[in-house]
């Protein structure tokens, strides 16, 4: 869910707490878009003025034209992601206390909410939804009461102190009191809370994507903290009320223009665009002239990581097949095993983790909650966590030893396109780091390698350049096809996944994606007349013994009435022999090729749900980041 909040000046705020509230908003629907809602209060209104509505936010927005809410002086705004409770005008949030005076968002699962909702049931709360929020706002407002009854006063701060000792689960929550209208306060636990600081006027959001278009100073909220914000005051204490003295702050590196369309149809189509500059900036800065690599902002020891022993990759959805591809490369240079797995599997199978094991931790938005669990498993087990991230400031940065940080830029459309390439790069480059360390690569290979990777965004161009009329002819072609197959060998194997993957996000087809060499195994009796079958065809170059292998595949289906796309290297006139559609690839090596490959996957995957008449930024069930586990 997506969670905006705004305190402004009684004199100056007027229209604008609801007018950031719904700008936040729509820069975070990529957080959910089941429903929206927004809360707002001003001195002297003496209530709370809620609105609400099951659907896109443009729902929302269309209602508040036709009936305008009054002016306000602080508000809260979210965007939900259903967990708990069907998408619905009476489920969506804001949700409010027994008597309306005092509204609450939430972004996370509240854990004990059903023992929670008993106990007020026995006390004669009514509860008009399905939703664990309701619980809290419902307690929050008992609170509430008890602190005035105590100290003669509304301290919603205090309030929200007390629920956040009460309440078990994962929770991000902002509040509002009719009887404090110039403060909004927020807590936070194993969910995401950032506040923007203005002038005269604060900010809170679950990223600073909330608010970047009105500052872009931040200051991070930890672990079990609250914060009371007004106009001109921020406080952080944690959840027994003792101040936090110096928070964390930081400038926020990109700018509001960067998470806008500009005058591309969509984010992904911009996103995918953007591809070559996501690898070229992962990239700079990292190799000195001595044709050594940097990492300086890994703060663990050399000697520490010159003794590791043993990697696993711990990610989820695409990020994790940008772990598998890197697998490849890295046991190729570092001769160190490294497994990848899916991060909410790998806490519950027990693994063996030592002070030799590194763990990386790669996630995009930085908020996956599966991958932050399975970083504080690794750590608590004493291994050391390195991330590779593309938020700054997001809680798995934040929680590991060191980050490695993607410089993708924001990435808005829910299927991840741009941080792939990214997130392969800068796993490369930490490749590379630790073959260096250990001398596992001379020093010549190592500049070569890396001048291989500064040559990959001129190739990716050309594949934007000269690849998307082919590419848009064979999602006319195969718009209506029930379901595909995508094959790939070797590095071609996660990029493979990777198409699947985009395909059944955005476009709903049914995909299935398999190593090639499995396809004999069982894949094949799928095989019928027709039957669209992408291939990821490794170049040719070099007696290849993986292209032969390959290309066997491509026969055997062939040879059962299957509709071949490949993707291959310019001139393999093996392939054209049999496939059907070609997207070509210009000539790089093969642990080079996915970041090339996958970009006609990714084109195809949008023009394939263009031609559906899908929202390709935002697929039906899906959220950007998911802050549950
Ligand atoms: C969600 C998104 C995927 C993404 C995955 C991991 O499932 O829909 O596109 O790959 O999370 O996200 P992360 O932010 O951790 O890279």
């Amino acid at each position: 869910c997506g969670i905006v909040g705004y305190a402004g000046n009684p004199n100056t705020a007027c229209g604008k707490p609801l007018e950031v509230c719904l700008q936040g908003l729509e820069r975070l629907e990529y957080r959910g878009y089941d429903s929206a809602g927004v809360a707002e209060t001003a001195p002297g209104m003496g209530h709370i003025v809620v609105r609400k509505k099951a659907g896109r936010l443009s729902n929302l927005v269309s209602s508040l034209e036709q009936q305008p809410l009054p002016p306000a002086t602080v508000a809260i705004g979210h965007t939900r992601w259903a967990t708990n409770g069907v998408p619905s005008d009476v489920n969506a949030h804001p949700h409010t206390s027994q008597d309306g005076n005092v509204a609450l968002i939430h972004n996370g699962i509240i854990e004990n909410a059903s023992q929670l909702r008993l106990d007020l049931q026995a006390q004669g709360y009514r509860f008009s939804s399905a939703t664990d929020t309701e619980v809290a706002a419902k307690l929050l407002g008992k609170i509430v009461d008890a602190v005035i009854e105590e100290k003669g006063h509304s301290d919603l701060f205090e309030a929200v102190q007390r629920l956040g000792r009460m309440l078990e689960g994962a929770f991000t929550i902002l509040a509002i009191d009719s009887r404090e209208p110039d403060v909004v306060v927020g807590a936070r636990h194993d969910s995401p809370l950032v506040v923007g600081l203005g002038e005269g006027e604060n900010f809170l959001g679950s990223d600073v994507a909330a608010f970047v278009a009105y500052t872009k100073q931040a200051m991070e909220i930890d672990q079990d903290q609250t914060v009371k914000v007004t106009a001109d005051e921020v406080i952080v204490a944690d959840f027994n009320g003792t101040i936090v003295e110096h928070p964390k702050t930081y400038t926020v590196d990109w700018d509001a223009s960067a998470a806008e369309k500009g005058g591309w149809d969509s984010f992904m189509d911009k996103e995918i665009h953007e591809d070559p500059a996501a690898v070229q900036r992962t990239l700079i800065g990292r190799m000195s002239d001595d044709g050594t690599i940097h990492l300086d902002e890994v703060h663990i020891d050399e000697h520490e990581l010159k003794a590791v022993d043993k990697i696993i990759v711990v990610a989820c959805g695409t990020a994790s097949y940008a772990g598998m591809v890197a697998k490849y490369a890295i046991e190729h240079w570092v001769r160190v095993p490294v497994e990848v797995e899916l991060a909410h599997e790998f806490r519950y199978r027990d693994p063996i983790l030592t002070p030799r094991t590194l763990v990386v931790a790669i996630s995009q938005s930085g908020e996956t909650m599966d991958t932050l669990m399975a970083l504080r498993h690794a750590r608590e087990q004493g291994s050391k966590v390195l991330a590779i991230c593309n938020t700054q400031g997001a809680s798995i940065a934040r929680e590991s030893d060191a980050v490695l940080y993607t410089h993708a830029g924001p990435e808005v459309a829910v299927a991840s396109t741009k941080a792939f390439v990214a997130q392969i790069t800068a796993a490369y480059i930490l490749g590379l780091y630790l073959a260096q360390l250990k001398g596992t690569v001379f020093r010549d290979e190592i500049r070569n390698t890396f001048d291989q990777l500064q040559a990959m965004p001129r190739k990716i161009q050309w594949v934007l350049d000269t690849q998307p009329s082919t590419i848009e002819q064979a999602a006319v072609q195969l718009a209506d096809a029930r379901s595909f197959l995508f094959l790939g060998r070797h590095v071609g194997y996660p990029v493979a996944m990777e198409g699947a993957l985009k395909l059944k996000e955005i476009a709903y087809t049914f995909t299935e994606g398999f190593a090639a060499g499995e396809l004999k195994h069982g894949p094949i009796a799928l095989v019928d007349e027709g039957e669209p079958i992408v291939f990821i065809v490794p170049p040719a170059r070099g007696r290849n013994v993986l292209h032969a292998k390959v290309l066997s595949g491509i026969e055997e289906v062939k040879a059962r009435g299957a509709y071949i796309i490949a993707v291959a290297e310019v001139g393999d006139k093996d392939v054209e022999r049999y496939a059907d559609v070609i997207f070509w690839r210009p000539e790089c090596p093969t642990l080079m090729s996915p970041l090339v490959d996958v970009v006609p996957l990714q084109l195809f995957a949008m023009d394939m749900a263009k031609q559906k008449g899908y929202d390709v930024d935002k697929p039906r069930n899906l959220a950007k980041s998911v802050t549950v586990e």
